[in-house]
């Protein structure tokens, strides 16, 4: 059974009736980690693993909710005290609150949702969530009269608000603007983006899912925008968009070791985005793959979010000869993106898998991708 009968059948078994069924999508980012909220450039691409929900207005003032996958149901109103206790169930509910406060409709609904977005491994589950029901509410309720970006704003605002995570708009961006073949280079200062084709002649993508789980909320991905925000606030700028590495040095002396180090990789971070968009308009693989390198060691040893694990998978990579490897989103667990030549290919995911497992006592999970469409609904 595929996930969309799942859902129909879990949706008619428990309601007794029939739904409209919306989607989106995990993401990839091929480059461009932790710049978002410094108003820096991105590089994602939706994915083809999605939340799917069946969704029918109820007539009540109450949203009825179950999740297929944590096989837990809940029951809540549409006014900010209504918040349910359950996590997963406060990323429906803060969308929902995001769009009454912006002015939009919502009313009672009943919903079934699932998904094959691994969760916990960095592919943005929850940014897919979010946007599935931001798509869904801005049909259903409002004439989809709330702009793509706005909905991605929606589901950013939901973190911050009702999930405790201060990300930025990179992971909801891509669930919603998503394109089939298509990687997109967003400017999170000016919103501006650019679809770029991506064929990667004679490579594939692979994930290798660690299994570590990481916890965003209060968590050090807070502590690493604010380390940010403290310094880019030190150079009298209002994101490290414009920081140069001249700059820094120029305040190196007032500022902690720590801090300094986060701001350095983010400055180089930001142009590596610009230098991996070129070399692919070019079929340079072996600068793009460089470059997620240089990522993965800056996220590893000036960001520090990485995990021994996922160094681990880095390692091996390099020794294999995989043209690119890096730690992918925002870290502390999840996965490693592997930009590897095809011929490669086999030989690279067993070699990761018997040595991961010699050493960690499991395999890593092994994820192929297809860059996909985003937000939608199902035909
Ligand atoms: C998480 C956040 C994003 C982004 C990445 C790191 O996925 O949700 O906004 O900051 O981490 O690039």
């Amino acid at each position: 059974m595929d996930l969309k009968e799942k859902i129909s059948k879990a949706f008619e078994e428990r309601f007794g009736n029939k739904g409209t069924v919306y989607a989106s999508a995990g993401r990839i980012n091929l480059i461009g980690e932790h710049t978002d909220y410094n108003g820096g450039f991105v590089f994602p691409g939706a994915i083809d693993k999605v939340i799917m929900a069946e969704i029918a207005p109820n007539g009540t003032d109450k949203v009825r909710a179950f999740s297929i996958d944590i096989n837990d149901y809940a029951e809540f109103g549409l006014n900010e005290e209504d918040a349910p206790a359950q996590s997963w169930a406060r990323y429906i509910f803060g969308v929902c609150r995001e769009i009454i406060k912006r002015g939009g409709t919502v009313k009672g609904f009943d919903t079934v949702f699932a998904g094959n977005v691994p969760l916990g491994a960095g592919l943005s589950s929850s940014a897919a969530l979010e946007s599935c029901f931001a798509y869904a509410l801005n049909d259903l309720y409002n004439d989809n009269s709330i702009d793509k970006f706005e909905l991605a704003r929606i589901g950013q605002s939901t973190e911050h608000n009702y999930c405790g995570v201060m990300c930025g708009i990179m992971d909801q961006f891509a669930s919603v603007f998503g394109k089939k073949d298509h990687l997109m280079r967003l400017d999170c200062r000016s919103m501006e983006y650019e679809y770029f084709p991506f064929h990667p002649e004679g490579h594939s993508l692979v994930l290798l899912d660690s299994v570590v789980k990481h916890e965003l909320a209060d968590s050090p991905y807070n502590k690493r925008r604010a380390s940010c925000e403290r310094v880019a606030k030190r150079l009298g700028l209002e994101t490290l968009r414009d920081a140069t590495m001249e700059m820094l040095d120029s305040v190196k002396s007032d500022i902690t070791a720590e801090d300094y180090f986060r701001a350095k990789f983010v400055i180089e971070e930001k142009q590596r985005v610009l230098d991996v968009c070129d070399a692919l308009v070019a079929g340079d693989y072996e600068t793009v793959g460089r470059c997620m390198y240089e990522t993965h060691n800056g996220l590893s040893k000036d960001y520090e979010v990485s995990c021994e694990e996922l160094d681990f998978l880095n390692d091996i990579a390099k020794e294999c000869g995989v043209t690119g490897s890096r730690i992918m989103g925002g870290g502390f667990g999840g996965c490693t993106i592997n930009l590897v030549k095809n011929e490669l290919l086999d030989k690279f995911v067993a070699e990761a898998k018997t040595r991961f497992n010699e050493r960690y006592g499991h395999e890593p999970k092994v994820y192929e991708v297809i860059i996909s469409d985003g937000a939608h609904k199902e035909a």
